[in-house]
């Protein structure tokens, strides 16, 4: 049996996209997985709660949930996400405000919700859903850029707020990825990104649940404060 079997998993947005595939990774790697979902359900064999991550109340009420079910979080991945593109001289504070609460405010709520338990335990796993234009910015994408790049100083705070303490914070930083989110983009724009990607293609929502599932394993006790990207080579390993 290995040490994971048994941990317990919260992802955010686990009922589509690149949540989805990182909750049903961890079930097949055999951790008690549950999901926070607004609509819909998590994939087989997980917990679905709801929350919005953008209400502290329903945040913590979705933990409580899990502790009562699962036991207390250790492995948590705020991967629930929005953009609101447009440029700058269109975007509405709104936009702004909105992109920033969920993607931003949103990681916060959850990883000082999920702290409580891995500090007792000494023990937890921190993993950031971050982007590539978090790192290379991008045109119409000044409330999206922002909520990601910040991500990076926060798993970095955070690593020397709990490094001591048995809990890494790790940062997942995808480039262009066959979801919901990128299908949205005209075809067009979409076969020009698809021309700057040195893999010459989009991932998939399973190379990055692979990465997440390897650094929230044993084997990736000694990383904490990193970017990994899942890019194809995109940001160069930024
Ligand atoms: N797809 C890409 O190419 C790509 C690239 C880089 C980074 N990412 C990041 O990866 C993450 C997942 O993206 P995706 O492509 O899988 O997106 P998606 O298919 O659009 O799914 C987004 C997920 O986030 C949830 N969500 C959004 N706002 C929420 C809120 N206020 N409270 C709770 N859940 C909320 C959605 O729940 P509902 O179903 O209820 O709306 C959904 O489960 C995001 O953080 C995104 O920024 C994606």
């Amino acid at each position: 049996m290995s040490s994971a079997e048994g941990r317990v998993v919260l992802v955010t947005g686990g009922n589509r996209g690149i949540g989805r595939a990182i909750a049903g990774r961890f079930v097949e790697e055999g951790y008690r997985v549950a999901v926070t979902a607004r609509s819909g359900e998590g994939p087989e064999g997980t917990l679905t709660v709801r929350a919005d991550v953008t209400d502290g109340a329903a945040v913590d009420a979705a933990f409580a949930e899990v502790e009562q079910q699962l036991g207390p979080v250790e492995i948590v991945v705020a991967n629930a996400g929005i953009t609101k593109d447009t440029l700058l001289m269109r975007m509405s504070e709104d936009d702004f405000d909105s992109v920033v609460a969920t993607n931003l405010g949103g990681s916060f709520r959850v990883v000082k919700r999920a702290s409580k338990g891995m500090l007792k335990a000494r023990f937890g796993r921190v993993i950031l859903i971050s982007s590539v234009v978090g790192l290379l910015g991008s045109a119409g994408q000044v409330n999206y850029a922002s909520s990601k790049s910040a991500l990076v100083g926060f798993a970095r705070s955070l690593t020397r707020e709990l490094g001591a303490r048995g809990i890494t914070t790790n940062v997942v930083a995808p480039g262009f990825i066959e979801t919901d989110m990128t299908a949205e983009l005209p075809e067009a724009t979409q076969a020009e990104y698809r021309k700057s990607i040195p893999a010459g293609r989009y991932g998939s929502a399973a190379e990055v649940a692979a990465a997440v599932t390897w650094l929230a394993s044993d084997d990736a006790g000694y990383i904490s404060g990193a970017v990994i990207p899942v890019d194809g080579g995109l940001g160069m390993g930024h």
